[in-house]
C-alpha cells in the first residue's frame, strides 16, 4: 500500500500523456510541475469499529483544487473513511481510528476544536438534511453559529452560497419559506449551499445523487466542477461513471482496503495495476 502513497508511482498516467523530457532537469521541473501540493494526506489509516476492521492500512495524497473521487462497492468503507477525515470518530464511541489524516500538513487530532476543523471540510450526506427552518436560516446557521450577527453581511454569505450552489434563482423570491418544501434536488443543493456558508477549504460528498434525478444530478455536477477551482472536493460516488466524469484523480475501495488510487483518465482506460479495479470499473462485480 505505501507505494500508492507516492504520487510518482500511481498510475503513471501523468508521464504517459507528457512527451519525454530531454534532460534530468527538465524532468524533474515537469515532474514539480505537474504535482500538485497535497490538501489531505492519509497515513497507514484503519477504522475498527469494535473488533471489526472497517477500513485498514490506507495510504495517500487527495491534492488541492482538484476533485478526488472515491468509488466502490457498499460496505467498502468509504463513508468511514471520510468520518475519519472530520473526526466524526468522536462521536462515535465504538469508532477507532489508528494512523493519521493530515489536513494542510497538520493532523487532524491535534485541532483543539472539531467544530473549527468542520467548518474547514464541510460534507454533504446521500441524503439532504433539511433543518426545520427556512432556506434562508438554513444558510445563515452556521454563519450566525460563528458569531456574524450583521444582517447584511449574513444576507450576503446567503445569496452567495446560494448562487455557488445553483440554487438561487430558483429561490431567491422565496427565502423565508421552509427548507423542507423544497424539491430533493433543491433540497440537495440548499445541503451544499449550508456547507458553503462555511467557506470550506474542503468539500466532501457522501453519494450525494442517490435520491436526486438525473437532470438534478448534472446541474450539480457542473456546480462541483466550477467550486474545484476554489476548494479540494472529496466525492464519494456509488456511480463510476461521475468519477469518471469528475474526479481528476480516483481511488477504489474494497472490502476495507484501498485497492488501487490513480489518474481517472488512466484507470477508466486500463491503465490499471490491480485486476480487481478494471473489474469494478467495467461493471464485472459490485
Ligand atoms: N457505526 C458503526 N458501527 C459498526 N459498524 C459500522 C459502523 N459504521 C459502519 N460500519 C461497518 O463498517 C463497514 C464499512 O461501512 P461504510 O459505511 O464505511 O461503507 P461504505 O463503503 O460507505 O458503504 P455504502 O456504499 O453502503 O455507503 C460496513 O461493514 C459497516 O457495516
Ligand atoms: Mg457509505
Amino acid at each position: 500500500m505505501n507505494s500508492h502513497s507516492d504520487p510518482h508511482t500511481d498510475s503513471g498516467a501523468t508521464r504517459a500523456t507528457t512527451p519525454a523530457a530531454t534532460s534530468p532537469k527538465e524532468r524533474l521541473e515537469r515532474s514539480a510541475a505537474t504535482q500538485p501540493a497535497h490538501k489531505i494526506s492519509i497515513r497507514d489509516l484503519s477504522i475498527r469499529y469494535g473488533p471489526f476492521t472497517a477500513l485498514s492500512g490506507v495510504n495517500l495524497d487527495i491534492p488541492v483544487n482538484q476533485i478526488f473521487g472515491i468509488i466502490g462497492p457498499a460496505n467498502s468503507g468509504k463513508t468511514s473513511f471520510l468520518n475519519a477525515i472530520n473526526r466524526m470518530d468522536m462521536m462515535r464511541a465504538n469508532m477507532n481510528v489508528q494512523g493519521s489524516v493530515l489536513f494542510n500538513g497538520v493532523d487532524v487530532t491535534s485541532w483543539g476544536n472539531v467544530y473549527a476543523l468542520r467548518s474547514k471540510i464541510g460534507v454533504v450526506f446521500p441524503l439532504p438534511v433539511g433543518l426545520p427552518l427556512s432556506i434562508y436560516d438554513n444558510v445563515a446557521l452556521s454563519p450566525r453559529l460563528r458569531g456574524i450577527n450583521n444582517k447584511s453581511q449574513i444576507d450576503e454569505i446567503v445569496e452567495r452560497s446560494l448562487k455557488r450552489a445553483a440554487l438561487w434563482d430558483e429561490v431567491k423570491e422565496r427565502l423565508g419559506s421552509l427548507g423542507s418544501l423544497l424539491s430533493g434536488g433543491q433540497q440537495q443543493r440548499l445541503t451544499i449551499a449550508r456547507a458553503l456558508s462555511q467557506d470550506p477549504e474542503v468539500l466532501m460528498l457522501d453519494e450525494f445523487s442517490i435520491a436526486v434525478d438525473p437532470v438534478t444530478t448534472m446541474r450539480i455536477e457542473d456546480v462541483l466542477k466550477e467550486l474545484k477551482n476554489q476548494m479540494t472536493i472529496i466525492l464519494v460516488t456509488n456511480l463510476v461513471q461521475q468519477a469518471n466524469r469528475l474526479a481528476d484523480r480516483t481511488a477504489f475501495f474494497l472490502n476495507g482496503s484501498c485497492v488501487e488510487v490513480g489518474d481517472t483518465d488512466a484507470l477508466f482506460n486500463g491503465k490499471v495495476r490491480d485486476q480487481r479495479t478494471d473489474d469494478y470499473i467495467n461493471g464485472r462485480f459490485g
